[in-house]
């Protein structure tokens, strides 16, 4: 008897039976983009294989993502707010998905599920494809929660001068400075913290940064963690400010472009962190294949 749920947002893998199926599991999950972008990767890639998405309640994550799996499922991407029930859910972690402290990639290998993380990685490459320098740059990083600690690894590893990190509530900031002050002083990396209210002292913050990045929840409110004293002199015309949302210009976008700085949203990398994990999924010799660049320009046209 098969028990899966059958509503419509819950892709159940018996029900094509003749492809590898792979999901994304979040809560809201209708309006996600991953199904598209995923299907243009497969597309690029010559891969026979379908991807849907599953709407989990809150506090079902392992039920869901089990059923998946039991039932066939071979992979599985996790979103808002599932990240951390993903990390719990995997028998194995990758080292970055541990350094991250979430997974937002699952796959079965040798018979246990793996979880991964692709969005710092994602990040990186968005960063890189639009021309924006990360070794040596000074970089001031937004947010102390998921969001942020999950790109703080790959952004280290990339050999900023500098990488400060400031947050509503300054101990998550200090707490993730102890967490990554390793991998730092492996780097070379200028890793600390700053309060909000330090960040409008220029003695204090010693702006401009080259790169702004907002890895705060802000902008799904239409607010910028930013005060305006902290923006007028955080931003220069040279400075880059990137926002993990997609899809609009943000307050702290719209900060940024009356100082005469350059803007991203975060559609590059949701694009990205999608490519990394549609390659670990079929396998890396397909990444001469995909191109994940003209899938992005598809969605913004
Ligand atoms: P996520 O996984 O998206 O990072 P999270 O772990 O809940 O979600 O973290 C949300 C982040 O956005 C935190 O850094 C939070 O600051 P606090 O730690 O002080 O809560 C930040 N944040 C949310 N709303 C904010 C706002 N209006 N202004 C500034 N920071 C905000």
């Amino acid at each position: 008897m098969n028990s899966l749920p059958t509503n419509k947002l819950f892709t159940n893998p018996n029900d094509f039976p003749d492809v590898d199926v792979y999901a994304v599991v979040g809560n809201p999950i209708a309006h996600s983009k991953s199904p598209a972008i995923h299907e243009q990767l497969a597309e690029q890639a010559q891969q026979k294989m379908h991807y849907g998405r599953i709407q989990a309640e809150l506090g079902d994550f392992a039920k869901a993502a089990q059923s998946f799996f039991d039932a066939g499922g071979k992979g599985l991407n996790v979103t808002v707010p599932f990240k951390l029930d993903a990390q719990v859910f995997a028998g194995v972690l990758t080292p970055r998905a541990q350094l991250a402290g979430a997974v937002n990639t699952l796959y079965i290998q040798d018979g246990s599920i793996f979880g991964d993380n692709t969005d710092g990685a994602g990040l990186v490459r968005d960063l890189l494809a639009q021309g924006i320098p990360i070794q040596g740059a000074r970089i001031l990083l937004l947010g102390a929660g998921g969001a942020a600690r999950g790109v703080l690894g790959p952004l280290l590893e990339q050999s900023p001068e500098q990488l400060i990190i400031t947050n509503r509530s300054n101990e998550k900031a200090v707490e993730l400075v102890q967490l990554f002050g390793d991998l730092a002083k492996n780097r070379s990396v200028n890793l600390a913290s700053i309060t909000f209210n330090d960040l409008e002292d220029p003695e204090k913050a010693s702006p401009p940064f080259d790169l702004v990045i907002n890895a705060t929840a802000a902008g799904l409110t239409d607010q910028s963690p930013l005060s305006a004293a902290a923006a007028h002199h955080i931003f220069n015309p040279s400075s880059f400010a990137y926002d993990m949302v997609y899809g609009k210009t943000t307050a702290f976008m719209q900060q940024a472009l009356q100082r005469g700085a350059r803007v991203s949203d975060g559609l590059g990398m949701l694009v990205e962190q999608a490519a990394d994990a549609f390659l670990i999924w079929r396998g890396a010799d397909l990444s001469q294949m995909i191109d994940p660049r003209l899938i992005l320009t598809q969605l913004r046209s």
